[in-house]
């Protein structure tokens, strides 16, 4: 099934609180738990540029942070007319504690593409990896 608007609108609230006064450029993600519950979060800059944390990693750690462990699709939201998909460092974070997922990539008036995690992070490193 695929996210719902609910989850878009989500989504694009939590973008309205990114923190992103070096970039201006805000992103909103919205986490849809296999309970149906809903975590978002935006993206946070620091003056430290590399310690800027982004979007989908700030809703998969506050999610975690509050127990959950099983997630089904994840919305993310810019104000961009192409998609704006997860960087290279949230395709691993996705893929570590959420798996093959949905992926929602939408705009200010609509959703762009969606698509699954594993088409995103093709041939993933993984704990898999790590049992000897
Ligand atoms: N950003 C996200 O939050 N998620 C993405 O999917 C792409 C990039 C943020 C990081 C930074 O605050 C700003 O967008 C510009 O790179």
């Amino acid at each position: 099934m695929a996210a719902s608007e609910k989850l878009v609108a989500a989504a694009r609230a939590a973008r309205e609180h990114a923190v992103a006064d070096f970039s201006r450029f805000k992103v909103g993600a919205a986490l849809e738990t296999d309970t149906g519950e809903v975590i978002t979060g935006c993206n946070v800059e620091n003056a430290s540029y590399g310690l800027t944390i982004c979007a989908e990693r700030v809703a998969i750690f506050k999610a975690l942070s509050e127990g959950k462990r099983a997630f089904t699709r994840i919305v993310v939201v810019a104000d961009t007319a192409d998609p704006t998909p997860p960087c290279g460092a949230c395709r691993q974070i996705i893929w570590e504690f959420c798996g093959d997922i949905e992926v929602t990539l939408a705009n200010m008036q609509k959703v762009t593409k969606t698509l699954q995690m594993k088409d995103l992070l093709p041939l993933p490193f993984d704990k898999r990896l790590l049992k000897g």
